[in-house]
């Protein structure tokens, strides 16, 4: 699928696979989405348009690329998505960081908007979305359809963990955003949790159950 990206990096994988080790507790846990955060956003920024800038060295002066355009903007949808975002501000510290949340409405089961704020010039910005969970793409699609309502263009959502579904569903109701994984799960449960999985992603990062 033109657009997505299924991350098969050593790395990432070990580390997913600690994060679904139900022995795995909430300090190593977040850590991990941390460092997985780190790893996907290192991909992910691969083509971060570059203009060349004068510098003066110890030695002489040269030009030499920085990373063109406004500042990134990182949106976390809440709540497990706030886990990625240290690993994001890690690679790239200048980013703005706009929050998402929604909640499922329990008559028609659509997910609503009930906290919405973002970087100004969005449409200027490239805006990564982060839920470590890509489930049945309700909320991702949801997410993506708020920030190009208020202008977002350059769009890149990152899951940790995508089912089939939610992948199917987020990329068929917006091809033109770029999907980065670090695995595709086998697909929901009766309960439209990942199988395997890792359980509650929130629930693990904030220790919360
Ligand atoms: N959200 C989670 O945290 N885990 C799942 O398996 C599905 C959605």
């Amino acid at each position: 699928m033109e657009n997505v990206f299924v991350m098969d990096h050593p790395l990432i994988q070990h580390k997913i696979s600690m994060l679904r080790d139900c022995r795995t507790g909430t300090n190593e846990f977040r850590k991990l989405v941390e460092e997985i955060a780190v790893l996907m956003g290192y991909e992910a920024f691969r083509d971060l348009p570059l203009m060349e800038v004068e510098v003066r060295t110890p030695i002489e002066s040269c030009r030499t690329p920085m990373i063109s355009g406004k500042k990134l903007a990182v949106v976390p949808i809440l709540r497990a998505g706030l886990g990625m975002v240290s690993g994001i501000l890690t690679l790239v510290p200048s980013a703005k960081v706009g929050h998402i949340g929604l909640y499922r409405d329990p008559v028609t089961h659509e997910p609503k908007e009930y906290y919405c704020k973002l970087p100004e010039s969005i449409e200027q910005r490239v805006v990564t979305v982060v839920d470590p969970m890509l489930a049945t793409g309700g909320s991702a699609e949801a997410a993506v359809n708020f920030i190009k309502e208020k202008g977002g263009k350059q769009i890149k959502f990152l899951c940790i963990i995508a089912a089939p579904e939610g992948l199917e569903r987020l990329h068929r109701s917006h091809p033109d955003i770029q999907i980065y994984c670090g695995h595709l799960d086998r697909g929901l449960d009766e309960n439209a949790y990942i199988c395997p999985g890792l359980g509650d992603a929130g629930d693990r990062i904030f220790g919360t159950k």
